[in-house]
């Protein structure tokens, strides 16, 4: 379930509003041009369930998405916890680029925290299972995978040669708070 985050792009101290009520979430990035969406979880998932097992699981809502944003294909990627090169995995996303072509991830398992610099806002969105999120092409923005990354998303391309970043150079990720997965109490 996702919380979004608001802030003034000039103070990551405190934020002016905080939600994750899936109406209020969906309703204030649609405001600010930015598709969100949850999926049902159409049956269970087997944690080693292949690619093709996964796309095929989500068939519906992945050919829908397609269809109504011109994404040529889709795949699935996995970030098993406990990489080695897990650090350098996160700090290759922690910098504020663009794309050239719209940003959509759906998280089947797991998740990490996505930050849109827009009109001086800082929208931080924390994505969790069921959570569809499209980023326009052009945004700002930058991905925090967290400290000990696990997910499992399915990524939707408009063209061949797929991810392709353009860095700002604007330090402002540095600045706000990062992704720190909620952990359940002590047993
Ligand atoms: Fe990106």
């Amino acid at each position: 379930m996702a919380r979004l985050s608001i802030y003034s792009d000039t103070d990551p101290s405190v934020a002016e509003l905080s939600s994750a009520d899936p109406a209020l979430v969906t309703a204030h990035l649609a405001l600010a041009g930015v598709l969100f969406e949850r999926w049902q979880d159409p049956r269970a998932i087997p944690d080693a369930a292949d690619a093709q097992a996964v796309l095929e699981a989500y068939a519906a809502p992945v050919a829908a998405l397609r269809e109504a944003r011109g994404f040529q294909s889709a795949d699935v990627v996995r970030m098993p916890r406990g990489l080695p090169d897990a650090a350098a995995r996160r700090a290759s996303f922690l910098a504020e680029h663009t794309h050239d072509e719209d940003e959509a991830r759906f998280f089947v398992q797991g998740g990490g925290a996505f930050y849109l610099h827009m009109d001086e806002k800082v929208f931080r969105i924390v994505c969790g299972p069921g959570d569809l999120l499209s980023i326009p092409a052009r945004t700002r923005h930058w991905f925090d995978m967290g400290p000990d990354p696990e997910f499992t998303a399915i990524r939707f391309f408009t063209r061949p040669d797929g991810w392709v970043a353009t860095f700002t150079g604007d330090v402002i990720a540095d600045r706000f708070p990062k992704f720190e997965p909620e952990t359940g109490p002590l047993p």
